[in-house]
């Protein structure tokens, strides 16, 4: 039984190819370092495109974006204070629910617009600020880093957050997109997938990695702590966050683009060194660890610098991905909803075979 579905093939899709022997991302026959300077907007029109009856131009995604983000916040404002208790990807779970299928405004166009306004407003909250409502002349990247800062981001850093969101914008047949797709295949409709979606990235495996790489790096301190900090955690049969990937046999491409924004924004810091010499350490250790399979750097791992370098708080990171994904969950969700047929697929029963009748 092959428990983790390694390799099987369960959908066609014309969205995104993840070649993981040649460390390949293509995006509707982009290759990512083609698209990573695109606005997140554009890509969105690439992912969109033929999908709808609509054609989704740069500019009509723009403002389509601005309009749904004023909807999301009226349906943020009365929810906002029942997510106290939770987590902030439990906060934007619960603020995700408020989408309703009776909501005029595009599903996919709404879902995404909704993603930054819930993400902003829940951080603000837990510094004890209220909510700053969506400026809709902005761009989704500008005006989420304003919602989150109360103030307008320098054009450096709405470049860095549009690439990260480019970066992980979609990614093939992965756990979060699969939900999503099977949630379609229901006819549940295109909000109820990407609830699923964001329950199935909050996972460590998935989503959930950046912010305990930064943990990990805070607990290693400082060089000389490198080396012994990884070997005991793997004597500890620990996972080393950030690093290893079930696709790819060779370095995350999405890796590089992230380092490259990370070090843009904090060059010749001293983070930045840090963070090189951790990543080269595990690598080889984990070489020595598992010989048999290659476990190289992922996308968190630079994920987890280019968001600490925007001073985005440490728990609303998996949040962060959420913004940059649910374009890829919309487009996967509106690609399954074409093919119209349910995912049902079987199990084998290893349960006890019938035997006696149940005593009355
Ligand atoms: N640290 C230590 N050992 C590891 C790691 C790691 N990061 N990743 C895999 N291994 C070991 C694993 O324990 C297994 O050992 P054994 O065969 O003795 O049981 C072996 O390598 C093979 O791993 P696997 O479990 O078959 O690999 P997988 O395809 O199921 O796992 C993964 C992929 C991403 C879940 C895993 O590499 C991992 O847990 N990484 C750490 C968490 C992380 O960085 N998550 C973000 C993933 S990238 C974001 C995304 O695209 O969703």
């Amino acid at each position: 039984m092959n428990h983790g579905l390694d390799d099987v093939v369960v959908a066609e899709t014309a969205l995104s190819h993840v070649d993981g022997v040649a460390g390949r991302l293509v995006v509707r026959g982009h290759e990512l370092e083609e698209i990573a300077d695109c606005r997140f907007e554009a890509v969105l029109g690439l992912l969109w495109d033929g999908l709808t009856s609509r054609l989704w131009t740069e500019q009509a995604i723009h403002v389509a974006l601005g309009v749904a983000r004023l909807v999301a916040f009226e349906r943020l404002v009365p929810a906002i204070a029942a997510t106290d208790r939770l987590s902030s990807i439990e906060a934007l779970r619960l603020l995700l629910t408020t989408l309703a299928d009776a909501d005029t405004a595009p599903h996919h166009v709404l879902a995404v617009a909704a993603v930054p306004v819930f993400v902003a407003a829940i951080a603000r909250r837990r510094e004890g600020h209220a909510p700053i409502m969506p400026d809709a002349s902005l761009g989704q990247a500008a005006d989420f880093l304003r919602m989150l800062r109360s103030e307008h981001a320098p054009a450096e850093h709405v470049r860095a957050l549009e690439t990260y969101l480019v970066t992980v914008a979609d990614h093939g047949l992965n756990a979060s997109t699969f939900t999503a797709r099977v949630i379609a295949s229901t006819r549940a409709g295109l909000l109820s997938s990407v609830v699923g979606a964001l329950c199935a990235l909050k996972g460590p495996l998935h989503g959930g990695a950046p912010g305990p790489v930064l943990d990990m790096l805070d607990a290693i301190g400082d060089f000389d702590n490198i080396r012994p900090w990884l070997k005991e955690a793997l004597t500890h049969e620990e996972r080393l966050m950030g690093f290893g990937h079930r696709v790819y046999r060779v370095r995350d491409p999405r890796a590089d683009v992230l380092k490259a924004t990370a070090s843009a924004l904090r060059a010749g810091s001293n983070r930045i060194r840090f963070a090189e010499a951790v990543e080269a350490e595990a690598i080889a250790l984990l070489a020595r660890h598992r010989p048999g399979r290659r476990l190289d750097t992922n996308v968190e791992f630079y994920t987890a610098l280019v968001l600490e370098a925007l001073a985005i708080p440490r728990d609303s990171f998996t949040n962060v991905f959420a913004m940059g994904r649910v374009a890829g969950w919309t487009a996967h969700v509106l690609e399954q909803e074409r093919i119209d047929r349910l995912i049902r697929p079987q199990s084998r029963y290893v349960g006890p075979a019938p035997q006696h009748p149940i005593a009355a």
